[in-house]
């Protein structure tokens, strides 16, 4: 698919883990690849977007010269670069999987193995398509969902609390799909519709998602 159907759209999208620093050679993370974020980057490319892609730490490679990308470590850094770029997007897809909790403080020096338990305090971080789904002006919205139990539910109710256009879900149950696999399962939501997809690689359910996108945009 050659065609230019984002021509003149500007794209954003998260994607990859974030990492929470402890001390100065430790963090929380995730297993997050970046692949679904990654291939839906090239893929908005390919149609013709402006494409700035927000990248936590991951080994994947973007080959296309013309997606914007950005790294960043944490979730406060994910935040802060999203909204240097929030008012001149059309379409904001989240497909980060960011850390809900960090560490309250990052020791300065390397923590030190002297106790036989140790008690690290953690505070939520930010939520950062909540936070874009706040300050929507004109952006059309995508979030993702990744669930284990009450899926559909649970992701309608986050496509109403984040103040979302569509969400993506992807079931832990289904055999291949999800966060560290090349291959995804999902359904889309809307407020008003629903549309369910077979077990694709990552690069084809891009194209479905921005396929679904457009039917939206384009309507
Ligand atoms: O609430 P939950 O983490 O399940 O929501 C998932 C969606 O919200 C994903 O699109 C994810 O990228 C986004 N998210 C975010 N910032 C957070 C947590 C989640 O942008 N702190």
């Amino acid at each position: 698919n050659h065609k230019k159907t984002l021509e003149g759209k500007t794209v954003l999208i998260t994607a990859g883990p974030t990492y929470e620093a402890l001390d100065p050679v430790r963090f929380i993370g995730n297993h997050s690849s970046g692949k679904m974020g990654f291939s839906l980057a090239e893929e908005a490319s390919k149609r013709g977007a402006k494409v700035i892609l927000i990248s936590g730490p991951t080994s994947q490679v973007m080959n296309d010269k013309n997606v914007d990308v950005h790294k960043i470590t944490s979730a406060k850094e994910m935040l802060t670069k999203v909204f240097e770029f929030y008012d001149t997007i059309d379409i904001g897809i989240a497909s980060a999987a960011v850390a809900d909790y960090a560490p309250k403080e990052v020791a300065k020096e390397k923590i030190k193995k002297n106790d036989d338990s140790l008690t690290i305090e953690l505070i939520k971080n930010p939520d950062i398509l909540k936070t874009m789904g706040e300050k929507k002006t004109h952006q059309f919205l995508v979030g993702f969902a990744l669930e284990t139990q009450n899926e559909e539910e649970n992701a309608k109710g986050k496509l109403e609390k984040k103040n979302l256009d569509m969400i993506v879900l992807n079931s832990l149950r289904d055999e291949g799909a999800g966060f560290k696999n090349d291959t995804n399962k999902i359904k889309i939501f809307t407020k008003t519709e629903k549309k369910e997809f077979e077990l694709k690689s990552k690069d084809d359910v891009a194209k479905d998602i921005l396929n679904f996108v457009e039917s939206q945009i384009l309507k």
